[in-house]
C-alpha cells in the first residue's frame, strides 16, 4: 500500500513520469513541480504563509537557534518508518527528521513553503515527499503512518487518528510559558507568559512529555526575521514593531513544550 492517496477518489497514488496518477477509474492527475513538491488538493488556490513569511522562518531556523528543539522532537520519534509532518512550513524540522532515515511526508497550505522544503532537502542530499494540502484533509491511506509532527500549527485530531495506525505517534511541540518573553517584553508596554495549557486530542493518550528551554541571543536581521515568524507580527502596531530597531541585540528565552501522543 502506498502511503499518498487521490484527494478525489482516494485510490492510491503512483508515480508516472513527472506526475502522479491515481489507479482509481478516474485516473486523477497531479504534476510534481520543478523543485520536487506537489499540488494535492481539491481546493483551487492556496493560502497559508506568503513569501515574506516563508522567507523570514527560513532566515531564522537556518542560523540554528532552535536546532536543540528540532533534536528532540526527531528523538521522540524513536524508530517510526513513515512520519507525517502536518504544517511543515518551510521543511527545517521535516529535513533535519529525514535525516535520521525516517520517511517523511509533509503537508502544508502554502505552496511556497512546500517549494522551498523541496529544495531545502534536495540540496541537503535528504529524501521527502512535499504536498500542498490541508492538514485537514490529507491526502494519505487510512492507518498508514507510524507517527505525525505538528510543529507549531493547528491539531486536525480527527485526520490526525485516520491515517496514523494503531499505536501511532503524534508529536506536538508548541510554546512553552517563557517562550520569547524578551522579545514580547521589548515590543509591548505590558508582556504575558503564554499559556502552556493543551487539551488531549481525542482517541489518543498522553505517553510522555518533554520541555527544552535555554537563551540564545539574536540580532540585526535575525531579530526582525524571528519576529516576522511568530503570531506577534500579525498584531503588533508599526511603531512597536519599530522598537526592534533601537535594539542592538537581545537575549531571549526558548521554551518549547513537546507532548508525545499515542492513538489507542
Ligand atoms: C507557524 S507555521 C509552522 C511551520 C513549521 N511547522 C515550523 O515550525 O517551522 C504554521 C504552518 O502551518 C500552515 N498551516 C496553517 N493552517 C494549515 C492547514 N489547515 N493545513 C495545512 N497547513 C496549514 C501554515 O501555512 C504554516 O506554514
Ligand atoms: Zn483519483
Amino acid at each position: 500500500m502506498t502511503v499518498l492517496s487521490c484527494p478525489f477518489c482516494s485510490a492510491e497514488l503512483t508515480r508516472t513520469g513527472n506526475s502522479l496518477i491515481c489507479t482509481g477509474e478516474r485516473k486523477h492527475c497531479f504534476d510534481i513541480a520543478k523543485s520536487g513538491y506537489v499540488t494535492l488538493t481539491r481546493a483551487s488556490g492556496t493560502s497559508g504563509d506568503d513569501r515574506d513569511m516563508v522567507r523570514a522562518r527560513t532566515a531564522f531556523l537556518d542560523k540554528g537557534y532552535y536546532r536543540p528543539f528540532a533534536d528532540a522532537v526527531a528523538e521522540s520519534l524513536g524508530g517510526a518508518k513513515t512520519v507525517i509532518d502536518a504544517g511543515c512550513g518551510e521543511g527545517y524540522y521535516s529535513n533535519i527528521i529525514a535525516s535520521g532515515g525516517h520517511d517523511v511526508y509533509g503537508f502544508d497550505l502554502s505552496k511556497y513553503a512546500c517549494d522551498k522544503a523541496a529544495k531545502r532537502v534536495k540540496a541537503d542530499g535528504n529524501n521527502a515527499f512535499f504536498g500542498v494540502s490541508s492538514i485537514y484533509e490529507l491526502p494519505v491511506s487510512d492507518n498508514s503512518a507510524d507517527a505525525i509532527v505538528s510543529l507549531f500549527a493547528p491539531i486536525a485530531e480527527r485526520e490526525f487518528a485516520r491515517v496514523l495506525k494503531d499505536g501511532g505517534l503524534l508529536i506536538v511541540g508548541a510554546a512553552g510559558r517563557e517562550h520569547l518573553y524578551e522579545l514580547k517584553k521589548a515590543i509591548y508596554a505590558e508582556a504575558y507568559e503564554n499559556e502552556g495549557r493543551r487539551d488531549l486530542p481525542s482517541g489518543f493518550e498522553e505517553i510522555a512529555r518533554k520541555n527544552v528551554t535555554y537563551k540564545f541571543d539574536c540580532a540585526g536581521e535575525d531579530l526582525k526575521s524571528l519576529f516576522m515568524m511568530t503570531p506577534y507580527a500579525f498584531k503588533t502596531s508599526r511603531e512597536d514593531a519599530a522598537k526592534l530597531d533601537t535594539l542592538s541585540h537581545l537575549e531571549i528565552t526558548a521554551d518549547f513544550d513537546i507532548f508525545v501522543y499515542r492513538k489507542y
